[in-house]
């Protein structure tokens, strides 16, 4: 309690400590599974989960529980707790599952606290408070408090100063669940042609703290989930950045749709996507026969 009888909440700064500490000891387990190699199973189509996720959330819930006994939880692996509460944690075990199963070295720990003020609907969002993002294999720690900026391992972050797409190095991914309906193939072309590349790297999360580091300009994705964003969008935003959906409005985390950038760039990426929503000024290439009948002609000459 302060002097005026009401009680304090424990200081930011214990927050993303506590949550460092966990995230390390998660990615310390993350790391014992990858050196043995793990079965895979599948949740869908080709999303895939192991024994890896769900073991490290459970590890998560039970630290999470011990040090932050008042607040909720929302785990990509089915933990619902607390979901009533102020604050709400957002936990993904593992980003970049796939990865981890093919033995592919880049993944990560993520970690969000939203802070939801009482009376918030359920579609509502809070406020993102915290965020912590390990990357065991890289020891990379990402951390970021609302107000406060950001850092990696303990270095204050700012992301890059490119101020044109055409200079820039992007990155987005895929989904696992309903590849058929995704159109963002048809981004990807486009983005490659218009910038120095785009990484597809398999983690949204650490995607997300390479903006926030300038390793990356920008990201994008579509259906992603607030266990995959809610630590990323906070480091961007702390780091210098800026986050919105493809339209340039405010970022939800339920909204499906990030697109994350140094700022510098983010008029430029915006009028890219109502430009390619509009079916307008788009680059064509070469479809595979067009290409196949010129190599034809080539053969015969
Ligand atoms: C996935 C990764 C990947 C992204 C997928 C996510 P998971 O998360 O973040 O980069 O493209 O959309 O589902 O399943 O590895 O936790
Ligand atoms: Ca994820
Ligand atoms: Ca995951």
């Amino acid at each position: 309690m302060n002097e005026t009888g009401r009680a304090v909440h424990l200081a930011d700064t214990r927050w993303v400590s506590q949550a460092a500490e966990i995230a390390r000891e998660a990615g310390a387990r993350l790391r014992d599974f990858f050196a043995k190699g793990v079965e895979t199973e599948y949740k869908g189509d080709v999303d895939l989960v192991t024994v890896a996720d769900r073991t490290v959330e459970k590890l998560i819930r039970g630290r999470l529980r011990e040090v932050f006994p008042g607040h909720g939880i929302f785990g990509e692996e089915g933990t619902r707790e607390g979901l009533d509460q102020e604050f709400r944690w957002y936990v993904d075990p593992l980003d970049g599952t796939t990865n981890f199963a093919h033995g592919f070295p880049h993944f990560c720990v993520s970690l969000g606290l939203e802070q939801r003020t009482p009376g918030l609907k359920a579609d509502e969002d809070g406020k993102l408070v915290a965020a912590v993002i390990f990357d065991p294999l890289r020891d990379d720690l990402f951390t970021a408090e609302a107000g406060k900026g950001a850092l990696l391992n303990g270095k204050a972050l700012h992301v890059s100063r490119t101020a044109e797409l055409a200079e820039s190095l992007v990155a987005t991914g895929f989904p696992s669940r309903k590849r058929h309906s995704s159109p963002n193939i048809h981004f990807y072309q486009q983005f490659t042609l218009r910038s120095h590349g785009v990484r597809r790297a398999g983690s949204a999360a650490l995607d997300l703290a390479y903006v926030a580091a300038g390793r990356l300009e920008a990201f994008w994705e579509f259906n992603l989930n607030p266990w995959d964003t809610a630590a990323g969008i906070l480091l961007v935003e702390e780091s210098g950045g800026h986050v919105t959906d493809f339209a340039g409005n405010p970022v939800k985390l339920a909204s499906h749709e990030v697109l994350a950038s140094n700022g510098l760039i983010h008029q430029e990426l915006v009028g890219l996507f109502q430009d390619m929503f509009a079916g307008r000024d788009l680059s064509p290439i070469p479809t595979p026969e067009e290409w196949a009948a010129r190599r034809e002609e080539r053969m015969a000459r």
